[in-house]
């Protein structure tokens, strides 16, 4: 489209500071193709709910529904019950707008700090179920703040559901290094860990050159650690693709450079791009926070909407600032910028 319908949601937090950062690197990204862009700032999260006590209203999903888009900062904060935004806003996004892809991408920039003694050449992508397991709220507490209180949080998994994000990264994994690993649990969630075995065997079978191997969820957050580069794509449910992804980024580089895509494959909703990071309270309101991973995911909220030049320059603007970041550190002298600063080193890059 010459013009892009993008909703913008900074949300809270630290979300607002990076949110800037990526639409300026949009922008950059597009002077001179043709492509303008038209922004909907959506006011939501939590200074909305302390006002008004709405998280995300009918009439607001309507009108994200208008757009091509949506570009999400972060949500959650401290002066709110944990889960209301959690829930109310995000996940209920990603549920009505059916983003059962969870698409979150982690490369190492070589020479940058990274926990790991010798990350080796980690590229990988984590095709994360993104609209059921244990994220759904099936569940409740009876007896509640008794000594007899039940709580119970209950997995759904749909043969509908796991089956098409099954295929999804099938779909990655034959357009990258061919390689597919199931991550679960199927040693103790017996029922839903075989159901996701059979079905990535049964979708395998279509997908031959694919290899296809397996990892515990607790085995595979050591080899992220001790051989992350064995992975290609990696397939899990909801809660174990969280966790997993959070380790990605830390061993990367750390978690202001992961970037996420909550797809809607069919195209019926607008896909929704995000860091993998939170809003940061510790270290909100500061311009301390990292932008990348912001940034990281305007370049896939673009090859999502098939603007790929547009997109492969934004990533190589962002992998010329982490080589800035490596001959820096090797140097001895970490570059120190505010999110601002980065934001427009990446977008000069462009
Ligand atoms: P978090 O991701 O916000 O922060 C974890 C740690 O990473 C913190 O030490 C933080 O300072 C650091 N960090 C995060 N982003 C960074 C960045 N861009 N640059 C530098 N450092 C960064 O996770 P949390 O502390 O567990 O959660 C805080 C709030 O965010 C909670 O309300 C949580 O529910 C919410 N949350 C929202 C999302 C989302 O909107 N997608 C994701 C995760 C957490
Ligand atoms: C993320 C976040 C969310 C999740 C929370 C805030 C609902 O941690 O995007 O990774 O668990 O999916
Ligand atoms: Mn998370």
């Amino acid at each position: 489209p010459h013009t892009l319908k993008l909703a913008v949601i900074p949300g809270d937090g630290i979300g607002k500071e990076v949110v800037p950062e990526g639409l300026k690197v949009l922008d950059a990204a597009l002077a001179g193709t043709g492509t303008t862009v038209k922004t909907t700032v959506f006011d939501l999260g939590a200074e909305r709910w302390h006002r008004t006590g709405e998280t995300l209203t009918d009439e607001d999903l309507a009108a994200l529904k208008e757009h091509d888009a949506i570009l999400l900062g972060a949500v959650g904060d401290p002066s709110v019950p944990s889960g209301v935004l959690e829930r109310g806003l995000l996940l209920r996004l990603r549920f009505e707008l059916d983003h059962y892809v969870n698409l979150r991408p982690s490369r190492y920039y070589p020479g940058v700090p990274t926990p790991l003694a010798e990350p080796g050449d980690i590229d990988f992508v984590v095709v994360r179920e993104g609209t059921e397991g244990l994220y759904c709220g099936n569940g409740g507490a009876v007896r509640q703040g008794t000594p007899h209180e039940i709580a119970t949080e209950v997995s759904v998994n749909t043969a509908y559901g796991v089956e098409r994000v099954v295929r999804y990264a099938f779909e990655q994994a034959n357009s990258r290094k061919k390689h597919l690993t199931l991550v679960h649990k199927h040693n103790v969630l017996v029922h839903a860990g075989h159901m996701w075995r059979r079905i990535v065997e049964a979708v395998g079978a279509e997908y031959p050159e694919v290899s296809v191997d397996y990892c515990h969820i607790d085995a595979a957050t050591i080899y992220m650690v001790t051989d992350p580069d064995r992975f290609d794509v990696i397939v899990t449910d909801n809660l174990f693709g969280d966790i997993l992804t959070d380790e990605a980024g830390a061993v990367t580089g750390g978690i202001g450079l992961s970037a996420s895509g909550n797809l809607n494959p069919s195209g019926e909703y607008p896909s929704m791009f995000e860091p993998v990071h939170g809003s940061a309270p510790d270290i909100a309101g500061q311009g301390l926070a990292d932008p990348t991973a912001t940034i990281s995911a305007v370049a896939l909220l673009l090859t999502h909407l098939g603007r790929e030049e547009a997109a492969a320059r934004v990533s190589a603007a962002v992998d010329a600032d982490m080589a800035a970041r490596a001959t820096a550190a090797q140097a001895g002298a970490p570059l120190v910028r505010s999110t601002s600063e980065v934001g427009d080193a990446i977008a000069a890059a462009l």
